[in-house]
């Protein structure tokens, strides 16, 4: 109960109505995530059966036996007790990526590849930017790469499903990546956290990072003299860690603020979700023409991968129609698989998560293995193309070495 008069619509103080509702509101996902996570208020890491992992680590089941008796202390293993009391290993992604080095079967992208950055964005809001941004990420890690997401939302909220952590209540100021772009390009080093996923780190994001829309515009407050365009912030400051990753992923907010135009500045590719309904087919044309123009003023910028994910496919009449004319203009460039939008994926968001980070489905298994394959699929064909990318780049490194060769 408020104990302040109320108006009977509204609030006499709404300054003060809202600082209720802020804390009550920190407060019940608090309370949420406490519930759900363990005593370290950090995600669990998920875990795997081991017929999964065989065929995760990639090896036969005999060899994948031997592996464990040669190593018995593999970390990473969590062993639990199955209701007929029998005992059952079940693996963490850091168990399955050391058996992995083991086995010589853990992916690496080819010498002479380039780790690539991603920006996911469209200026409208809700159409699963950050569903799509933090699924993709955690896909890499579970096929043994690497992945960093840049949360370049203020509202946090891939912070939130992908650490467990609150952004506001958990994240100081220096946490964000404010600090990086606004005064310090090294500080990126500082502010990279592990995720219950091992080979899935993130920059995190709370409201401080609303500070670069204020400050970087600003040429009393963005050091422009020592640290040059403030659009070029995130470009100079990714060069440090980048070749940490295999990608580099870039959550952005639903506007073309300056934290947007950083990452599409600096990003070697745009993944566009688009749901397949018209007000989100008609939003994404206006942003094409931003976009045209943003680029038209980036001297030499080439994209090395564009897609168009169709997301939030609920499957009905009118959303197939679309995706058909969608298809119909824009070809190639939409990916093959689309993302389905089912009840899997919203009941792992109300528990501060996505589907990646279920171990067991509470709900029917069948649904929840539908709604995990159309995952994979959307994230699989992504990663191919990644693979392709980087394949090409090795192969054009080698170009120079083998006609110094040929010449002599
Ligand atoms: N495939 C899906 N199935 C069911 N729900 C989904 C799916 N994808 C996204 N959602 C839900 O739709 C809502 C919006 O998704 P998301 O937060 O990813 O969009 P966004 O584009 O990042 O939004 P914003 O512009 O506010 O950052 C969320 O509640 C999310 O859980
Ligand atoms: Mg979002």
């Amino acid at each position: 109960m408020l104990e302040h008069t109320i108006a009977p619509y509204g609030s006499d103080e709404p300054e003060k109505l809202m600082e209720r509702f802020y804390n009550a509101g920190n407060e019940m996902l608090l309370t949420l995530r406490n519930y759900i996570t363990s005593p370290d208020n950090r995600k669990k890491a998920r875990t795997w059966g081991a017929i999964e992992v065989a065929k995760m680590v990639g090896v036969s089941d005999p060899t994948f036996r031997k592996l464990l008796e040669r190593y018995p202390d593999l970390p990473g293993v969590v062993t639990e007790t199955s209701p007929g009391n029998r005992k059952i290993n079940r693996f963490t992604l850091e168990a399955i990526n050391l058996l992995r080095t083991y086995a010589n079967t853990r992916y690496s992208r080819p010498a002479g590849s380039k780790p690539l950055t991603i920006a996911v964005s469209n200026l409208k809001g809700g159409v699963g930017k950050t569903e799509t941004a933090v699924d993709l990420g955690k896909k890499i890690a579970i096929e043994g790469l690497r992945a960093l997401l840049l949360d370049f939302d203020a509202q946090g909220t891939a912070t939130l499903i992908s650490s467990g952590l609150i952004p506001d209540l958990e994240l100081r100021y220096e946490d964000t990546i404010t600090n990086t772009l606004v005064s310090n390009p090294e500080e990126i080093q500082n502010i990279i956290l592990k995720t219950h996923f091992d080979g899935f780190d993130i920059i995190p994001a709370n409201l401080a990072i609303q500070d670069c829309d204020l400050l970087l515009p600003n040429e009393h407050d963005n050091n422009q003299e020592a640290l040059g365009s403030p659009y070029l912030r995130l470009t100079k400051a990714l060069k440090q860690i980048k070749d940490n990753y295999d990608v580099i992923l870039i959550d952005c907010g639903p506007n073309l603020g300056i934290l947007t135009l950083n990452a599409i500045i600096a990003c070697d590719g745009m993944i566009i979700p688009i749901p397949p309904s018209m007000n989100d087919y008609s939003s994404f044309i206006m942003y094409t023409a931003t976009l045209r123009n943003l680029f038209k003023n980036i001297s030499g910028k080439k994209l090395e991968y564009l897609r168009i994910l169709i997301s939030k496919h609920n499957g009905n009449n009118e959303a197939l129609q679309m995706e058909n004319m969608m298809r119909e203009q824009f070809g190639r460039y939409i990916l093959s698989n689309h993302m389905c939008e089912t009840i899997e994926v919203s009941k792992a968001a109300n528990e501060i998560g996505t589907i990646y980070d279920v171990s067991k489905p509470r709900g029917s298994r069948e649904a929840y293995r539908r709604a995990i394959q159309h995952l994979d699929d959307v994230n699989i064909e992504i990663i191919n193309h990644f693979k392709e990318i980087w394949a090409k780049q090795a192969e054009k490194a080698k170009q120079p070495i083998m006609e110094e060769t040929v010449n002599g």
